[in-house]
């Protein structure tokens, strides 16, 4: 058994903050299952929104961030998290995070932040670090929690379960009490029990055959909290980022929305720019019309892909702005500067996940979630760019304050050391391998871009045939980080479907060719899906 006060799942962006906040208070294990930077934060690029500039104000940022959301974000959610934005980022300033700046033109000499452009937003109001913003953020956090001796990180190691009193057979309130830990190196499993629980594993872009996210985001995190009993929402709302890199030896590269942001414009193989006739903002429109754009022409010409086009850009701003985007086309034998880079839309962020308030309380007792595993409101059916690292800045510190605000519950729970199977199957890694290559392309097949009742129903009985043999290797035989992981990405792909079932209208992120048009009786309705409902 390993005690602590605060058990923190997972070392992105909102974990991180987290275990700083907190590590005054307590001891605190930070689990992650690979290297401590390994996350979606660690390749964000584009950077974090927040209104710095007297150009910019609040009101514009929630007004950009509700018209993306396409009805269903929550206001007051969306306020909260704009105005303590500014907060936050000073903070991770001081912490020793560098973001780009820029000379002041009328002040030679002076600088100021450099903010940047992206799909929605009206202002330039994203702070980078030129394209490689989250490898910074990471950098940054993990060495100011190096510099805390509370603080103790568990790499190479994938929480299966939550343990929870109701699991345990208790009555009474539903409390998180720790989780079964898998340790991947020692191959065996351990008991973390903590008082308090923050989930902050991230998102699911694996559930998908192609995604911009790397191999660690596989919705562990909704999946385990779904287990628990926690309420789970709107995962229906999957956003495909347009311009992830074509190339067959590239995986999951990221074009950044920031080159768009700069000038870039989409065009066909042939060089037609198709976004004039689609939506006013042209290339810079919100993701989700750009990705179907996208998709349209893909599907209309045949083609493979379409062209991101910034040539017109001077080569010196260009490798200077894009440094990481520059180098890595390069290395596939494609100079950005002298011409357009092979894009396709890809699985990149979900919208949906783990019900919580801003404070990132769930309806577990001593159970959090923050960060993109978490459901606030504040995306709504599509995400704003770029407010992803802000919402997960935001309520990392919310969560905190409110936890510290009172006492840490007692528990005298007994908790009991994980049983599993014993067996080992030769046949067992060729079916896992197989159903993890089977789910995501299912889900790239049916329940993609644009959906169809009939297809999303095809998919949701193959997944219920999958899940069965799921459950028998996982009951049966010793558990291993690609079937804990084949688990979850089945019963993630399970919400979307089901949430997808849910709601009858097309509506930001979730097109639905059976019902094209918004359905008024949906506007502010959440799909929520609970284990056993
Ligand atoms: P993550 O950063 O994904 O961290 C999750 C952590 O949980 C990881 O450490 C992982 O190993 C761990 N974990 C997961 N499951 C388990 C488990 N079972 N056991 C133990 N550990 C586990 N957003 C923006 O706002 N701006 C951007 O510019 C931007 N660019 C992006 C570019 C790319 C290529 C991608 C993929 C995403 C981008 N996003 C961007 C989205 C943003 O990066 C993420 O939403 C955000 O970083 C999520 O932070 P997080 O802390 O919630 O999760
Ligand atoms: C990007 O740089 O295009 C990603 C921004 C985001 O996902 O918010």
């Amino acid at each position: 058994m390993k005690p602590f006060d605060f058990l923190v799942l997972g070392s992105g962006i909102a974990g991180l903050t987290f275990a700083l906040k907190v590590a005054p208070r307590g001891r605190v294990a930070i689990v992650t299952k690979k290297d401590r930077a390994e996350s979606n934060t660690n390749y964000a690029q584009g950077g974090i929104a927040s209104v710095t500039s007297r150009e910019d104000s609040f009101e514009s940022h929630v007004r950009d961030t509700l018209t993306a959301g396409a009805g269903l974000c929550k206001e007051n959610v969306v306020r909260t998290i704009v105005e303590e934005g500014p907060a936050r980022i000073a903070e991770l300033i001081e912490l020793g995070m560098k973001f780009s700046e820029r000379e002041i033109p009328a002040a030679p000499g002076a600088h100021e932040l450099d903010l940047g452009k992206e799909g929605g937003h009206s202002k330039r109001r994203i702070l980078h670090a030129k394209d490689v913003t989250g490898r910074e953020i990471e950098r940054a956090l993990l060495d100011a929690i190096a510099r805390q001796p509370n603080i103790e990180i568990f790499e190479n190691h994938l929480a299966i379960d939550l343990i929870t009193s109701q699991k345990l057979g208790y009555v009474g309130e539903n409390r998180c009490l720790g989780a079964y830990v898998f340790d991947k190196k020692a191959n065996r499993v351990w008991t973390f029990a903590a008082p308090v629980t923050v989930l902050a594993t991230g998102g699911c872009g694996k559930v998908y055959l192609y995604t911009t996210n790397p191999d660690i985001a596989t919705g562990d995190g909704v999946a385990m909290a779904f287990r628990a009993g926690a309420s789970i929402a709107n995962m229906e709302f999957v956003q495909f980022h347009p311009t992830c890199l074509y190339h067959p030896k590239a995986k999951s590269f990221l074009i950044s929305e920031a080159v768009r942001g700069e000038g870039g414009i989409l065009k066909t193989l042939e060089g037609r720019e198709f976004m004039d006739a689609v939506h006013p903002l042209k290339s810079l429109a919100p993701r989700d019309i750009v990705a179907r754009a996208i998709d349209s022409e893909m599907k209309k010409s045949g083609a493979d892909c379409v062209h991101l086009d910034i040539t017109h850009q001077p080569a010196k701003f260009i490798i200077e702005r894009f440094p990481n985007i520059y180098q890595t086309c390069l290395r596939y034998g494609i100079d950005i500067t002298r011409e357009p880079i092979p894009v396709v839309p890809a699985a990149h962020y979900q919208c949906g996940g783990v019900v919580t308030n801003v404070d990132g309380g769930t309806d577990i007792a001593g159970l959090f979630a923050v960060g993109e595993v978490a459901c606030t409101g504040l995306h709504g059916a599509n995400r704003l760019a770029s407010n992803s690292l802000l919402e997960a800045l935001v309520c990392a510190h919310r969560a905190a304050e409110k936890i510290l605000a009172a006492p840490l519950p007692k528990s005298d729970f007994k908790i009991p050391v994980w049983q599993s199977g014993q067996a080992t199957n030769a046949d067992e890694l060729v079916v896992v391998a197989h159903n993890w290559d089977e789910i995501r392309r299912l889900m790239w097949d049916y329940v993609g871009i644009v959906r169809t009742n009939k297809r999303l129903q095809r998919a949701q009985s193959r997944l219920a045939n999958l899940q069965a043999e799921i459950h028998e290797y996982y009951w049966n035989f010793i558990v291993t980080a690609d079937l804990l992981e084949l688990r979850n990405i089945a019963t993630v792909a399970e919400l979307i479907v089901q949430c997808a079932l849910m709601r009858p209208e097309s509506r930001g992120l979730n097109y639905n060719l059976d019902f094209p048009n918004p359905n008024p009786d949906w506007a502010q309705r959440d799909s929520v899906v609970r284990r056993g409902n």
